[in-house]
Parts: C-alpha cells; structure tokens; sequence
C-alpha cells in the first residue's frame, strides 16, 4: 500500500475517521499530522463509538503505531482525558508518540480565541473555541511553547515569562478579561509534562525510520481542503494545513516518500462555522440531509450547514492535494431521495466559472450550476458490492469521478467497518 495521505476534500466532517480506522489494519503506523482537537473523528467498532480528536484513529488496532507529529497542537489536558478514556474502554494507548516539537495549547490561546470571536460579532469564524488560531499565531510569531518544553521548569518558565506579559495585557487592556499567574501555568503544564513524557520523542526520526524498515505509514488529515489556511475559503478557515503538503511539513517526511494521497468525499456537503457554501440547502431539504446523515458536530455539537455535493469544490481539492483516488462516504444518506443535484461550475456575475474562484468574496455571490440525478429507494447500506448498486446510484458516482478527474477506490455506506465497499485494490 505505500505511504498514503488521507485528506478531507470539502470542509471537514467528510468520515476521514472512518476511513483511517478501516485502513488502519492493513497500516504500521498512523499519524496525525496538522490540527488540534478541533478534530472531530468518529470510529465506530461493532455497536462502540469512538469519538478522537487528537489521537489518530488508528488507535482502535492493536498492533497499529500512533503519532502525533510536530504540525499538531496539542492541549494536554484534553489528551490525557482521551488517553484516559480509551483505557477505559479496554483500547491501549502503548505504541502511542507525541512530537517534542508540537506546540501546545495554553489556556489563555483558548481564551483569546473566544474572546475575539464575540469582538468580531457577525464577522465571526464560528470557530471551535479550543484556541487553535492564537496558538499557531504563536507558533508562527515564535512565542510558543512545545511538548518539550514541559518537561524542563527553567525552559518553561522563561518561555513563559517571555510570552505572558504581553497575553496578560491584551486580556486585561483590550478584552477586559482575567490575567493568569505564571507560577499556577507552571505547576499544571509541568503536571502534565510528568504525566505524558513516556510519550514524547522525536517522531520524524521515529516515522523515517518506520519508512526505513518498509513500514507502511498512513497520515490522517484533519480538517479539510477548503478549512486550509493557504488554499481554503480564508478568513473562514482554521489556521493549519490539512492540504496533502501539510503532511510533509506536519510529520517531518519528505516529499519523495508519499505514494499516494486518498481524498475523502462526503456524497454531499456540509460545513460547520461561518463562510460562503454556494450549494448549501438552508430550508426543508437540508433538514432532511441533516437528519439522516446526523449532521451534528463531534466536537461542538453545533448543527452542521448541509447542502448538495459541489464537483467544482472536489475537483480544486484534487488539484491542490494531487488526490490519486477518492473514497466516497455516506451515499447512504441519500437513499429515498426523488432527486439529488451535483454543482458542476458557478455563475457569478453573468459569467461561467469552471474553476474554484480563489477570492471567497466571489465564491460567496456564485450561483451553483447544477446537474440533476435521478434518486433510488433501494438500501444501500446493505450493498456489498459495488455492481449491486442501485442503478442510478452508479450513475451517480461515475459522474462524480468524471467530473473530479479521479477514481474513485473506496465507498463507505455506513458508519462500521463492514458497511465499506472496495472497488479498486487500494487496500488488498
Ligand atoms: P471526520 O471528521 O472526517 O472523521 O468525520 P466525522 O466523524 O466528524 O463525521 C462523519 C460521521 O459520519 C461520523 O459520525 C461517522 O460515524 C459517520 N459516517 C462515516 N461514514 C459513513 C457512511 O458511509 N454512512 C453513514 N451513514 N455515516 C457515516
Ligand atoms: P474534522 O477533522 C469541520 C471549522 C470551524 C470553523 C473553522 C475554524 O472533524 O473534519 P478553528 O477552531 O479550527 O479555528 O475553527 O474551522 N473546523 C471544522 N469543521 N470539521 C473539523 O474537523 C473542523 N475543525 C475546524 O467550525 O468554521
Ligand atoms: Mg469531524
């Protein structure tokens, strides 16, 4: 199988977690190479729901290698309550990593973020909250602090001395908020160094050399395509890339060592947060998809925006990813629908656009150009095989392929493992 990239290729939420977790097994080692645990992957084995949003999914295999690499931010606190979770439920967390060099959330990066969301009011992201955008802001500011540093007072504690004054003033001066004590953020962040340091060590020598030994690496992306801060709808993105190049950059390889890269296609679109989504559907048909797909956030609950799937959105996430093939989830979802439509360009401003426009302000006044399907009644879920699909179910889906210019390898028609239909031998 080679060293895969799974990306989402819409706007998150796309099954990424399913999917690792299914090609976990034939996988030595997962990754987890960008984001945070604004992450929301869901795994679900036999009747047991997993919900990760750190740790990678392939987690829920025994002999499986889990890394979480230096592009990830991590919160201590939310890792040790998932690595505790897990134990609990009889998953063990032994042949897990955690990169020295990723940066960790603090408390007040949680609470600038929500802070400048109620400052921006109707300009707001509808971000997670979790402090994902003022961490990389000091990571890329060079003000952060990483896993390693926890493991070290004096390092710690000058770091800190470094960054809190200038944090302490914006939260009291600008936000009117509390300051945080120096000596209480040492104690607690060096707690939770004493607490996860068996874990922490260089993962990209550890995954290069997994490489070395013919080991097969798979990268689990979070986010998706277009939540990518240099290709994805800016300002309403997160603030990493989940781009198949942020792999590389996330975990530590080089370019030369990725064979393959697996977009994740949900059959239609959602979007969580604010920004433009030209096919969104914002009355009753959207309740429908929403209701049967259950589109409800894993990490916030918020109801996901629903809508019909875009090509055009699909087949830009095949040119900045270079996806060699896709794997389609939740088809499932559209069982019993009449009709189902799939944009294949926009209009704006009399014009036709065969191309994801780059500026979201255009994006946001484009008219969907839609491609009408026919619906089927059948029950796809039980489908094994891909030729027993409803007619009109393969039309559907070869039109997509067509249309994205990549195969389509994998296609998921429910939430467990069994409910996955191989079409091409991507995984043997
Ligand atoms: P991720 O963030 O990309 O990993 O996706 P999420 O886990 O946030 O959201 C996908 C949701 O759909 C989860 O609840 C999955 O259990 C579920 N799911 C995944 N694949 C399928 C599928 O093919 N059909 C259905 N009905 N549900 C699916
Ligand atoms: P998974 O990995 C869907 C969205 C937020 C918001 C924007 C910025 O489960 O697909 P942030 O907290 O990252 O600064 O928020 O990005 N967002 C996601 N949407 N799935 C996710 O992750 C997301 N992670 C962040 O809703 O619009
Ligand atoms: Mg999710």
């Amino acid at each position: 199988m080679g060293n895969v990239v799974i990306v989402g290729s819409q706007w998150g939420d796309e099954g990424k977690g399913k999917i690792t977790d299914m090609i976990s097994k034939k996988t030595d080692v997962v990754v987890r190479y960008q984001g945070g645990n604004n992450a929301g992957h869901t795994v679900v084995v036999e009747e047991k729901e997993f919900k990760l949003h750190l740790i990678p999914s392939g987690i829920l295999y025994e002999d499986t290698t889990c890394v979480i690499a230096n592009g990830v931010v991590v919160d201590p606190a939310v890792l040790l309550e998932e690595i505790e979770s897990l134990i609990d439920r009889d998953v063990g967390v032994n042949d897990f990593h955690i990169s020295s060099n990723a940066h960790v959330i603090m408390p007040y990066h949680r609470e600038l973020d929500q802070l400048e969301e109620v400052r921006k009011g109707n300009g707001k992201i509808g971000t997670t909250g979790r402090g994902i955008g003022p961490v990389y802001m000091d990571k890329i500011g060079r003000f952060g602090i990483k896993m390693g540093d926890l493991l070290n007072e004096e390092v710690l504690r000058e770091k800190l001395e470094a960054t809190l004054e200038l944090k302490n003033s914006i939260l009291t001066e600008i936000y009117d908020a509390d300051d945080f004590d120096i000596d209480e953020l040492v104690d607690e962040y060096l707690e939770y160094g004493r607490q996860l340091q068996d874990y922490i060590t260089d993962t990209s020598y550890l995954i290069n050399q997994a490489m070395e030994q013919g080991d097969n690496v798979l990268f689990e992306g979070a986010q998706g395509t277009l939540l990518d801060i240099d290709h994805g709808t800016y300002p309403y993105v997160t603030s990493s890339n989940p781009t198949a190049g942020g792999a590389c950059i996330g975990a530590g390889v080089g370019p030369t060592k990725i064979d393959s890269v697996l977009g994740i296609v949900k059959a239609y679109t959602t979007r969580v947060g604010a920004g433009p989504f030209p096919t969104e559907l914002t009355g009753k048909a959207g309740e429908v998809i929403r209701n049967q797909g259950k589109e409800f956030g894993t990490t916030t609950g918020r109801p996901r925006r629903c809508g019909w799937l875009d090509a055009t959105v699909v087949r830009y996430a095949a040119r900045v990813n270079g996806l060699t093939s896709l794997a389609v989830t939740k088809l499932d979802v559209l069982d019993g629908l009449e009709t189902i439509k799939v944009c294949t360009g926009y209009e704006y401003k009399g014009e036709v656009l065969k191309e994801f426009p780059t500026d979201q302000r255009v994006l946001a006044e484009c008219e969907p150009i839609y491609e009408e399907f026919a619906g089927w009644d059948e029950d796809t879920s039980k489908v094994r095989e891909y030729d027993n699909l409803p007619e009109n179910a393969k039309a559907y889906l070869d039109r997509l392929s067509e249309l994205v210019g990549v195969k389509i390898s994998i296609l998921s028609i429910g939430p467990k493992r069994a409910e996955t239909i191989i079409i091409d031998k991507f995984v043997d």
